[in-house]
């Protein structure tokens, strides 16, 4: 039997779970790396030029979708489109983009909780950086560990999910949140006394003209859809469970702010170690964890606290994100199929633990490893190669250019009224403008440059 639609216990619950969507592994682990590979400087600008133009906008329009249709994605593009469109396919996809996700993450989230142990038993008090760094290493291709931690974190995550919208994620996101903010900001005071500082400042916020590749470009596009949890419907489903009272381009703006803010304090907490200890940059996915339990190690009883802190945050965070995807997927059973919450969740849940096992493998190569040698990518790297460089992206412009030109303009106008303060009409046909043409217009360019119609280093080449 379909069980009643649940709303967010209050408007600040709404924001706070949808800051603890956009705020996850993306900011802490991946952000950081993917800036070392990419040179830096330009491609924190050139990612924030996409948080501010591509981001904002299609957030907003998912939260409008989903608050105006009632219903996860697939329902919510059925019932604005009508039943025979095919928008719903943009909801599928995003039903299937969460699986991807999710399979992935979930094995990273398993390295945090590992460490959290580790933690525990002052684990990295008095070693080397390399020690450190072989210590990630060892956990990186031991298929045994990459498996339970995976599995014990898709249990949790189902746990909560269980639990449902107001009891389970928005309960725990109001505290854990503003303490993971806090930790990070005194590690990130910590380390403006590290010998690095300088360098690292100067890495992360000099735009380095000539380190960026176009294939950053199409990064930096792809990591602003995936930090901000946009593209596949997770806001879009959040959304649903919303009131009409709140102000979604407020929501929106606090939201991106607050997530920025984070990804930028994780690398103004990494990198002055990175320069410190001279390692570089391009150390991929174990960044964060060869990075911080340096630090860790050197200040005895404190640094096991810190380090336990830190961890155990760090795994609510991937938590509160993990939630959102698997909410995405499981609401479509619940809305669509008419499962209950507990058979939606439990059956997906377990299906995407299956689906995480390759990436959970990756590491070891104990499953294909031919497949790395075919396409120079491990099934991790591919997973998350797709979602977030082309999957979050294209879901996105759908997204957008349904907002801007499909749905019912006047359904439109009064969803993004309802609520806000920021009445004005210049402000809305803004939004609009930034739907209809600069969004999905920025989202085409990128991908042209991917499947080699234009060329953007030739281009950036001849304008500097
Ligand atoms: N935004 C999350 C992060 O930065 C990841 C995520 C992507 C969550 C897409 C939901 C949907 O870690």
């Amino acid at each position: 039997m379909a069980e009643k639609r649940e709303h967010w216990g209050s408007r600040l619950g709404f924001i706070i779970a949808a800051a603890g969507s956009a705020v996850g592994l993306g900011n802490i682990w991946k952000f950081p790396y993917i800036t070392g590979e990419n040179g830096g400087g330009l491609f924190v600008l050139i990612y924030l030029v996409c948080i501010a133009i591509v981001g904002i906008p299609i957030m907003m329009a998912e939260i409008v979708i989903g608050r105006s249709a009632q219903k996860s994605p697939v329902g919510a593009f059925t019932t604005l489109a009508g039943e025979s469109s095919n928008w719903k396919v943009v909801g599928w996809m995003g039903v299937f983009v969460g699986f991807i996700i999710l399979s992935y993450y979930s094995v990273v989230a398993g390295w945090a909780l590992n460490y959290t142990f580790m933690s525990l038993t002052n684990f990295f008090a008095g070693k080397t950086p390399e020690e450190i760094g072989a210590v990630f290493g060892l956990l990186y291709s031991s298929s045994g560990m990459n498996v339970f931690w995976h599995g014990i974190f898709m249990a949790i995550t189902v746990g909560v999910v269980i639990g449902g919208v107001k009891g389970g994620i928005e309960k725990w996101n109001k505290i854990l949140m503003p303490a993971l903010i806090l930790i990070f900001i005194l590690l990130a005071i910590g380390s403006i006394f590290l010998g690095g500082w300088k360098d690292a400042v100067n890495f992360v916020f000099y735009p380095h003209l000539d380190k960026l590749k176009a294939s950053g470009v199409l990064e930096a596009l792809g990591h602003a859809f995936f930090t901000l949890s946009l593209g596949m419907g997770a806001m879009l489903t959040y959304g649903s469970y919303l009131e009409k009272n709140t102000d979604i381009p407020k929501a929106s703006i606090i939201i991106s702010v607050l997530d920025t803010f984070v990804a930028l304090l994780a690398c103004m907490v990494m990198f002055p170690i990175i320069f410190t200890y001279g390692f570089s940059p391009q150390a991929g996915p174990g960044l964060a964890f060869k990075t911080l339990p340096i630090i860790f190690g050197k200040i005895g009883a404190a640094g096991m606290l810190l380090s336990f802190i830190f961890f155990l945050l760090l795994v609510f965070a991937a938590l509160s994100s993990a939630v959102s995807l698997l909410e995405v997927v499981t609401s479509y059973f619940i809305d669509e199929k008419q499962w209950t919450r507990h058979k939606a969740t439990l059956i997906t849940g377990g299906i995407i633990f299956l689906f995480g096992i390759p990436s959970a493998l990756s590491g070891s190569g104990a499953l294909f490893p031919q497949w790395e040698t075919m396409y120079g990518k491990n099934f991790f790297d591919t997973f998350d190669y797709l979602a977030s460089n082309w999957m979050l992206p294209l879901g996105g412009m759908f997204i957008s250019l349904f907002v801007g030109w499909k749905m019912d303009p006047n359904l439109r106008r009064s969803e993004y009224m309802s609520g806000t303060s920021w009445t004005a009409e210049w402000l809305y046909r803004l939004w609009v403008v930034f739907l209809r043409y600069v969004a999905p217009i920025a989202v085409f360019i990128v991908i042209l440059q991917r499947v080699g119609l234009i060329d953007i280093d030739r281009i950036v080449e001849i304008l500097f």
